[in-house]
């Protein structure tokens, strides 16, 4: 399939008309990757199971995972969901447009394909004017994963989607890098107890100051023994977010992470850099500045990308601190990547 590259860096007339046609596109039952702040998505029409199933297919992705359906307008929420509390509202009208996904229960008309089989479905509003206008143009809810093959790192960089997607989508909507580069905060408010299922950019205090009541973490999250070996079905507990199960950002390279004082992560990393490469590895560094959050969420996909393209065997990491809901947050993606292989120094 030829894939049309759409240039739509700059917002005028003429890249507006280009949003038009994939609109166009995907109106018609076809795929159109977009920017949107946190990660780059891959759309589809969501109320169209054919579209939807072509997603599964470029991507890779097993079919049980369910995608996040993309909306331009909070008016649209009643189309995929009935619960309309005021604890949503308050939640929209604070957080949207923006990286925040609702779980919330499904109306019958969004398809199965979208939802994996859940009787619920995640939604969000994302805050880029591009993902906003093509969205409205398309004038459907659009079902949209991250635009990366399936257990490839998530694409915060237009090049990213074209390495991944070139020849299997319609439609790439080339835009800048992504500006928070880590994917949104999913938040199940099915139940009664609102639960974060992946940590993102919106913290749970955020959430808690809005809600006014105890948001919980998915105990999954919090886990870490529970991964380490897995290969065994005896997981302490089975994250509740299906696409938390599955392998992530499996950079090619082994990793592992390095957790201890500033000083002491330094010095290790550097002494099995030495060893390592002495043997012949060829080795990559991930080091960000101690609690620069923001940098490490814009880079921190970007860099395994990276590595991998350099030939790196191994690649060894500094944790971030987790006391921070943006530390916290990429740690989550780090120790993925890392397949929970973390060291304490
Ligand atoms: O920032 C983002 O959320 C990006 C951009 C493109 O919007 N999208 C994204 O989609 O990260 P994806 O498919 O890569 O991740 C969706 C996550 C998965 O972990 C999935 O299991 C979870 O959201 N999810 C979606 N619908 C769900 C549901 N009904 N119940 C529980 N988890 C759900
Ligand atoms: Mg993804």
């Amino acid at each position: 399939m030829k894939t049309k590259i759409l240039d739509v860096t700059e917002l005028n007339p003429e890249t507006m008309a280009r949003v038009d046609e994939a609109a166009e596109i995907l109106r018609n039952g076809g795929l159109v990757a977009f920017p949107t702040e946190t990660v780059y998505g891959l759309g589809a029409n969501a109320l169209d199971p054919v579209a939807v199933k072509k997603i599964y297919e470029a991507k890779g992705r097993p079919s049980d995972n369910p995608m996040i359906v993309h909306i331009s307008r909070a008016s649209e929420l009643s189309q995929l969901t009935p619960k309309m509390s005021v604890e949503i509202l308050k939640l929209v009208d604070a957080f949207w447009p923006g990286p925040l996904t609702l779980v919330l229960p499904k109306q019958k008309e969004v398809p199965e394909e979208v939802t994996g089989g859940l009787p619920t479905v995640g939604i969000r509003m994302p805050d880029d004017p591009v993902a906003l206008e093509l969205i409205r143009k398309a004038g459907v809810p659009v079902a949209s994963p991250s635009a990366n093959l399936s257990g490839s790192p998530s694409p915060t960089r237009p090049e990213h989607v074209m390495e991944d997607l070139e020849g299997k989508i319609d439609v790439i909507l080339r835009g800048g890098n992504c500006r928070i580069g880590i994917e949104s905060t999913v938040l199940d408010m099915s139940t009664d107890v609102p639960t974060i299922l992946r940590p993102g950019m919106i913290a749970p205090e955020d959430i808690q100051g809005i809600l006014r009541k105890k948001v919980e973490m998915d105990p999954a999250l919090l886990r870490r023994e529970a991964w380490e070996d897995r290969s065994s079905v005896n997981l302490i507990q089975a994250p509740k977010s299906p696409g938390m199960k599955y392998t992530h950002y499996a950079p090619k390279a082994s990793m592992t992470i390095f957790e201890g004082s500033r000083e002491n992560v330094k010095k290790e990393i550097q002494r099995a850099k030495e060893k390592n490469e002495n043997l012949g590895n060829k080795v990559g560094v991930i080091l960000f500045e101690e609690n620069d959050f923001v940098t490490a969420a814009q880079d921190f996909f970007a860099r395994l990308r990276e590595l991998d393209e350099e030939g790196a065997d191994l690649i060894l990491a500094g944790a971030l601190s987790t006391n921070e809901a943006a530390g916290f947050a990429v740690m989550n993606r780090m120790m993925k990547a890392a397949g929970y292989h973390i060291v304490k120094v």
